[in-house]
């Protein structure tokens, strides 16, 4: 963590504190960032790791060294997919404009995304990032119930727009919530009864809408990643966010699904991170993996709330949902189905976790194995009696992995949970990479 007098924490991040113990020429090229970019543009690691090109899981450096990409979900299908990249070139050079003239291929791509939701999902708006389609979603729900009142979790992260940051409480004291913004603590796999989870997080969700009430505002949405993925990472048992959604509807607002984190196949059980709930969602926010990098994000929804905003606002986004994102994420659709990247999600996922739990005999200071797919969280505590969270650990083992050319990161209110999140084409020796590397960190933290 970086801790830093008057910096916002971030979890993983370089403390330009330590440039000088950096090699020459990472230096200059950090003090080159940082004179034109600014002091926002943080970087991961003790020592950051600087890229040249990528491929399937791996990464490279500028001088050929290689990297096991275990932590980035936006190349879903494999860093610089054949195919993605094919269908990118061939669009880019036929056309590229903005939605207000007929192109087959948006249209197609539309059709083909709404295929995989359950009714009554059947429609979708397309934006550029997963922020903007926070911020649509959200309006949409103000629009639809009149209120302002929006639910999320207590170490929630939506995005950068300014609707979307005040709705971002992992963003840190310096980015204040939305007076209409109330939190509530996440469910937690490890540490809450399963028996009663789910039923307890909806007495929270009921808790924060009756202090809506009492403030003057209703409730226009529950809003939450359905892996909880910034809060540390729930998945089990599935069902738990059934009473929470209840709970939202019962008071007259929606349940919106950040499914920016878990969507697209990842979790290896269902394509939607909402569906290994059966959960019903009014709204569905999709973004990251949509296109394998390229720019494409949105909003997937029931007619009636697209219908009730546009008779009432004009929307337009000139970027959103152009051909050649199109092209791009019609692509990843087709790799997904071809490499049936989801059945690889489940079965490499389930033998890395079973990994991850042999180590935790030996390892007394892993508290937890959980996840679903490849959404994988390793919990660090002080000892297991007290599941104390031990950031210090997760910090030092985030780095020893990277010396080691894995590179994972750490997530959740504390920083103590490990985050294994590799593009879906990832396999059995790859995971035994990412074992064998864990085992030597852990013994050498
Ligand atoms: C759960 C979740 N929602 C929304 C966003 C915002 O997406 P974007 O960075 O594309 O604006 C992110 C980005 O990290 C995210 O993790």
């Amino acid at each position: 963590m970086n801790e830093h007098a008057g910096e916002p924490p971030m979890i993983n991040a370089f403390d330009v504190a330590k440039l000088g113990t950096l090699p020459e020429a990472t230096q200059a090229l950090i003090r080159r960032r940082q004179r034109v970019m600014g002091a926002s543009y943080r970087l991961f690691y003790e020592s950051p790791v600087h890229l040249e090109r990528a491929e399937g899981v791996w990464l490279f450096a500028p001088d050929g060294t290689r990297y096991l990409d275990c932590y980035n979900n936006v190349p879903c299908v494999g860093h610089c997919h054949p195919r993605v990249v094919a269908a990118v070139r061939a669009q880019v050079g036929r056309l590229n404009t903005h939605t207000r003239y007929l192109t087959d291929i948006v249209v197609d791509y539309a059709e083909r995304l709404v295929a995989t939701f359950p009714p009554p999902l059947s429609q979708v708006m397309l934006t550029c990032t997963g922020s903007e389609a926070i911020d649509l979603a959200l309006r949409i729900a103000r629009f639809r119930t009149g209120a302002v009142g929006v639910i999320v979790t207590e170490n929630a992260y939506h995005g950068v727009t300014a609707a979307a940051a005040e709705a971002s409480p992992s963003l840190g004291a310096g980015v204040p919530l939305g007076l209409h913004v109330r939190t509530v603590r996440a469910p937690d796999s490890y540490r809450d009864d399963p028996a009663t989870m789910g039923e307890d997080f909806a007495a929270r969700v009921r808790a924060a809408i009756a202090d809506l009430r009492r403030h003057g505002a209703a409730p226009a949405a529950l809003l939450f990643d359905t892996v909880f993925s910034s809060d540390g990472l729930s998945t089990h048992p599935p069902g738990f966010i059934l009473p929470a959604v209840a709970a939202i509807h019962e008071a007259g607002g929606l349940f919106i699904a950040d499914e920016v984190q878990p969507g697209f196949a990842r979790t290896g059980s269902a394509m939607w991170g909402f569906q290994r709930h059966g959960a019903e969602p009014d709204l569905v926010v999709l973004g990251k993996p949509m296109g394998n990098g390229i720019p494409i994000a949105g909003v997937v929804g029931r007619p009636d709330l697209f219908d009730d905003f546009a008779t009432r606002t004009r929307y337009f986004n000139t970027f959103g949902g152009n051909p050649v994102s199109c092209a791009a994420a019609l692509a990843v659709l087709d790799v997904l189905r071809d490499e049936a990247l989801m059945r690889n999600a489940a079965s490499v996922g389930a033998y890395l976790r079973a990994g991850l739990c042999d180590l935790a005999r030996r390892f007394e200071q892993i508290g937890d194995v959980r996840g679903d797919g490849l959404f994988i969280a390793l919990e660090f505590v002080t000892d297991r009696r007290s599941q104390t969270p031990n950031a210090a650990l997760a910090s030092r083992v985030v780095n020893a992995m990277r010396r080691r050319h894995v590179l994972i990161s750490a997530s959740g209110l504390h920083g103590n949970t490990l985050k294994i999140r590799p593009p879906l084409p990832f396999g059995i020796p790859h995971a035994e990479l990412v074992i064998e590397a864990l085992a030597a960190s852990l013994e050498e933290s």
